[in-house]
C-alpha cells in the first residue's frame, strides 16, 4: 500500500516511523511519504491560510497550495483522499478494513478552521474523497486523526501484525467489545483471576469470554448492542443480555420495559 500525507506539520507524523508501522515501512509493506504543504506555495512567506469570506473567526486554508500538493501525489487512477474533519463521517473498524484493500491513500490534514471547500469539490474529479472524523470532539488539526487512521488500517495489511489470529478476537471485529484479559500472577494484590480461566475447559472458557463481551457491550456501548442482528445471537447470548436488561424488539436488542413486579 502507498500512503501520502500532506500537512503543515510533517514533524507531527514522525510517530509513523515507530513500532509496527515503522517496521512495516522498513519491510516494504507500506510506502508512506509525508509532504509539507508549504512546499507547494508560490509566495515568499509560504502562505497557506487567509481570512474567511463572509467573516467569522479564524483562518481558512487557501485552495491553490492544496491543488498543487494533491496533483503532485496523484499517480494512479483514482486514489482515496481522506480529509480528517470533525464534520466527516465517523471512522469505524469496518472502514479500516475497507481502506486496507485500497492501493493508494492520500491524507489532507487541515488546520485552522479548515480547507477552502472548493478543494474537496475540485478533488472529486480525480480522487474518491472521504471526509472522516475520529469522533464527536474537535482537535486542532487532522494530524492526530491521520496517526489513528493509518495505524488502524496498516495493522490490517497482510504481514504487518505477526499473528493474524490476534486481529480476529479483538474489539469491534464482531460488533462487540473485547473480553477482559489476564496474565500471571493468578492472584495479585488480593485480586484473583476468574477461576474458569484455570479450568482448562475450552468450551467453558469460550462461553465465559462471550458472556463478558456481551455484558461489557451492554453496559459500556448500548449503541453497539442496538446494531446487532438478534437473529444471530444464541439462546445463551440472549439469556446473558436479558440479565443485563435487554430484550429482542423487531429483531434488535432493546432495553426491556420495567417488569410489573418492580
Ligand atoms: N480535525 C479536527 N477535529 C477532528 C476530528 N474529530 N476528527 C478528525 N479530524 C479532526
Amino acid at each position: 500500500m502507498r500512503i501520502d500525507v500532506v500537512s503543515i506539520f510533517p514533524e507531527y507524523l514522525a510517530a509513523l516511523e515507530l513500532s509496527l508501522i515503522g517496521k512495516a515501512r522498513q519491510d516494504g509493506l507500506l510506502d508512506l511519504t509525508v509532504h509539507n504543504l508549504r512546499e507547494f506555495t508560490a509566495d515568499r512567506h509560504r502562505t497557506v491560510d487567509d481570512t474567511p469570506y463572509g467573516g467569522g473567526a479564524g483562518m481558512v486554508m487557501k485552495p491553490e497550495p492544496w491543488a498543487q500538493a494533491l496533483e503532485s501525489v496523484r499517480q494512479d487512477a483514482r486514489p482515496v483522499l481522506i480529509v480528517p474533519s470533525p464534520a466527516g463521517a465517523v471512522f469505524t473498524q469496518a472502514m479500516a478494513h475497507e481502506l486496507a484493500r485500497e492501493e493508494h491513500l492520500v491524507f489532507a490534514c487541515g488546520r485552522y478552521e479548515g480547507i477552502d471547500e472548493r478543494v474537496l469539490e475540485w478533488a472529486e474529479g480525480s480522487f474518491d474523497v472521504r471526509p472522516l472524523s475520529l469522533g464527536d470532539y474537535v482537535l486542532n488539526g487532522g494530524e492526530v486523526a491521520v496517526l489513528a487512521i493509518v495505524e488502524a488500517v496498516a495493522r490490517l495489511l497482510p504481514g504487518v501484525v505477526g499473528n493474524p489470529e490476534s486481529l480476529v478476537e479483538e474489539s469491534h471485529s464482531d460488533g462487540l467489545l473485547e473480553y477482559p484479559v489476564y496474565t500471571k500472577p493468578s492472584s495479585w494484590r488480593g485480586l484473583d483471576i476468574p477461576e474458569v480461566l484455570l479450568s482448562g475447559n475450552h468450551a467453558r472458557i469460550a462461553r465465559f469470554r462471550r458472556d463478558e463481551q456481551l455484558r461489557r457491550t451492554a453496559s459500556r456501548r448500548p449503541d453497539l448492542l442496538a446494531k446487532l442482528d438478534a437473529g444471530k445471537l444464541t439462546p445463551a447470548d440472549l439469556a446473558v443480555l436479558a440479565a443485563e436488561g435487554y430484550t429482542v424488539v423487531h429483531g434488535r436488542m432493546a432495553p426491556a420495559p420495567p417488569s410489573s413486579d418492580s
